[in-house]
């Protein structure tokens, strides 16, 4: 890959060792996948923040960045951590996951990343469109390629934090017109009512698509939430990083295959994805990935004037930037018994240690994480239901 003489100087170590491994880490990226030369970000996103999923070599790295004065040459965010620190049931965890949590946090910090701990950081502030990016979180980068049309290929946390350090990505992938655009027409001929069919959707087409780009004929017009839930299931079963919906960019396609999506197919993902049916869960979780205002607002509607019965948890996750903004529905849902909570989710928080031994919830990727990550056994439903479960009455 082709160096820049300042490019040059950082690889020496001219800069420090924190710069030097990051651009260690991309040009090794670059040349693996062909990349010739670095092409400079608008910001980046990094995930691995929550300390049960990284552990403590993770912090051991991030130290020593720290240690050698890196700080990021973009601006960048941070995926949710294991804790919110202003709800008091997290408090109850064991004190070493609360204190490793905050060094961790603190330590990004220390870089000059803003701790926003969420992962649709593109609620907080929307990408161009045609923008260069450096995301990890494969449900942001879905997210930000198919919907935003900001450009960034499906990066590691390591790799989106050493982009964050030097200001650049390797030119590969979705970063080339040519890369972005579909090979495999989807028809879709199942009926879709709800964003659990949808994520039921992305479910099925992660499986079979790899790391393909379909073109998707056949949606009806989806709610924004919708498109959310199934490009997180996509980038959950398989590799995908984009989409496309029929319509404006048919012209961009280079179709090599079709598929047929039928009922029957969603229905098969939908059974596989509950490992259990049961009419109590411990906790209903909303917001995988993080919720938007929209779903906030849809959500205080749906459980204005009825109570969340005292034996279930309900909890709705989101950015504490949305919480603020949100404030009267926040009030609506809290009165109601629900909470609201940020900085984290059920995938990425120590669910056992908070007593959660079942769990119901509308997202297609959580169903599929949470009995992998945290062994608790999950109903997967649509919001609608989760709510009418929350809420209804012990006879
Ligand atoms: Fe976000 Fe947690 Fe889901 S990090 S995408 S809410 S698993």
């Amino acid at each position: 890959m082709y160096l820049t003489k300042e490019e040059e100087r950082i690889y020496d170590g001219e800069l420090g060792w924190a710069y030097q491994v990051s651009m260690k880490i991309l040009v090794k990226l670059g040349d693996l996948y062909g990349a010739r030369r670095l092409i400079p970000i608008e910001n980046a996103h990094i995930s691995g923040v929550s300390y049960k999923t990284i552990g403590d070599a993770s912090i051991e790295f991030l130290k020593a960045l720290v240690d050698s004065n890196g700080k990021v040459r973009v601006k960048a965010t941070i995926n949710p951590s294991g804790i919110d620190y202003r709800y008091a049931a997290f408090a109850h965890l064991p004190r070493e996951l609360v204190e490793k949590q905050k060094e961790v946090i603190n330590l990004y910090r220390r870089m000059g990343v803003n701790a926003t701990l969420t992962c649709t950081p593109y609620y907080l502030e929307t990408p161009k469109s045609g923008a260069h990016l450096a995301w990890a979180e494969s449900s942001a980068v879905i997210y930000t390629n198919s919907i935003l049309n900001a450009w960034t290929n499906r990066e590691g946390g390591p790799s989106a934090l050493a982009s964050a350090l030097i200001g650049k990505t390797p030119d590969y992938g979705l970063h080339q017109p040519e890369n972005r655009r579909a090979s495999i027409l989807v028809r879709v001929e199942a009926e879709l009512k709800n964003e659990a069919d949808y994520g039921a959707l992305g479910m099925y087409l992660g499986g079979i698509l790899g790391d393909k780009i379909p073109l998707l004929k056949g949606l009806p017009e989806a709610e924004e939430f919708f498109l959310k839930q199934m490009g997180a299931a996509m980038a959950t079963s398989g590799m995908v990083s984009m989409f496309h919906l029929d319509g404006n960019r048919e012209s961009s396609a280079d179709i090599t295959e079709e598929i047929t999506v039928e009922d029957r197919d969603l229905r098969r993902v939908q059974e596989e994805l509950s490992t259990s049916s049961f009419d109590k869960p411990d906790l209903i979780f909303i917001g995988c990935p993080h919720c938007s205002l929209h779903e906030i607002k849809l959500i205080a509607e749906l459980i204005k004037g009825k109570k969340v019965r005292d034996d279930i948890q309900l909890w709705i996750c989101t950015s504490k930037f949305i919480r603020m903004k949100a404030e009267s529905y926040v009030n609506i849902i809290e009165k109601a018994g629900g909470r609201v909570i940020c900085d984290t989710c059920a995938v990425v928080t120590w669910l056992r240690e908070l007593g959660i031994e079942t769990l119901m919830t509308n997202s297609a990727k959580t169903a599929h994480y949470a009995p992998l990550l945290n062994g608790v056994n999950v109903s997967f439903l649509p919001l609608k239901e989760c709510i009418k479960v929350a809420c209804q009455k012990i006879f």
